[in-house]
């Protein structure tokens, strides 16, 4: 058992404990993810590829997390296999208490309704929407009625301080409105976890200041967020960073107040 616990480069004692504990037993309330051992493999044609071999991860309620990494090294299976679009070929998947791993479709795609929010980096909006019929949008699909799918939607929006912008379609927003309107539909439906795929990969590094400044905000009213990226200065926005390579997680660290170290820089070197 404890060379077991040596081998996951975990953050924690308690983490570790989380990832390592008996197969088949539910995490504790805390914990928004726990993975153990996920594999996922590719079979091109009779060449197996390894996408994931093995990866250990837990990932409390709150947290705020970037997933690193060289191309190929699995970031966007294991995305894939968090958001509940895929399922692992061996090893545990946990979400907010419930065994995903080996759930049938259906069941998967209730689940990932109703806990995750998706962020892409080409915002994937409806352009003959308005913002407000995009953010509406996940709530039709939850059978929610008119009146309070409006609220809801104009809440969401406002709380990316798009109130005003609420009848605008995408050709009449910037970039960085775009993907403000797509984080406000992410988070219509109350998910448990924010995921985002290299949000700020078709931003200037000005619109992706702001956007990261957006995450920030969601992480400290308690939103669970997970972004995988590979710009090195969008990671340094997270608490904490976890590097993949070749299908298995190299480093996993927490950065405790480096954000706000990090904006306390900002602020002296702008003001
Ligand atoms: N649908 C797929 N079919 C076959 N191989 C895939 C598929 N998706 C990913 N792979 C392979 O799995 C490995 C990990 O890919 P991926 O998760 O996309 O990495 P990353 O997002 O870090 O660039 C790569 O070798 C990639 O070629
Ligand atoms: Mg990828």
């Amino acid at each position: 058992m404890t060379n077991e616990l040596e081998e996951a480069p975990l953050s924690t004692t308690a983490e570790r404990r989380a990832v390592t504990s008996v197969s088949g037993v539910t995490p504790g309330q805390e914990w928004a993810i726990v993975a153990r051992g996920l594999k996922r493999e590719y079979d091109m044609g009779g060449e197996i590829v390894r996408a994931l071999r093995g990866v250990d991860l837990a990932v409390r309620r709150n947290e705020y997390v970037a997933i690193m990494g060289p191309s190929g090294s699995g970031k966007s299976t294991l995305m894939n296999l968090i958001g509940c679009l895929d399922t692992p070929d061996a090893g545990e998947y946990w979400l907010n208490g419930q065994l995903v791993s080996g759930m049938s479709d259906d069941a998967l795609a209730h689940v990932r309704n109703k806990e995750i929010g998706f962020v892409f980096q080409t915002f994937n909006l409806l352009p003959r929407s308005t913002a407000l019929q995009n953010v509406e949008l996940p709530l039709v699909y939850a059978g929610v009625s008119g009146d309070e799918r409006r609220q809801r939607a104009t809440e969401a929006l406002e709380s990316v301080e798009l109130g005003s912008r609420l009848d605008h379609r995408p050709n009449e927003l910037s970039g960085g409105q775009r993907q403000r309107v797509a984080i406000a539909r992410a988070l219509v439906n109350r998910p448990a976890i924010l995921l985002a795929d290299e949000p700020t990969g078709n931003l200037d590094s000005r619109t992706s200041e702001d956007i990261m400044r957006v995450f920030s905000g969601l992480s400290d009213h308690g939103q669970t967020v997970i972004m995988v990226t590979h710009e090195p200065d969008i990671a340094a926005h997270a608490r904490r960073v976890i590097v993949l390579r070749d299908g298995l997680v190299e480093t996993d660290e927490r950065r405790e107040n480096f954000h706000e170290r990090l904006s306390a820089f900002g602020s002296s070197v702008v003001g």
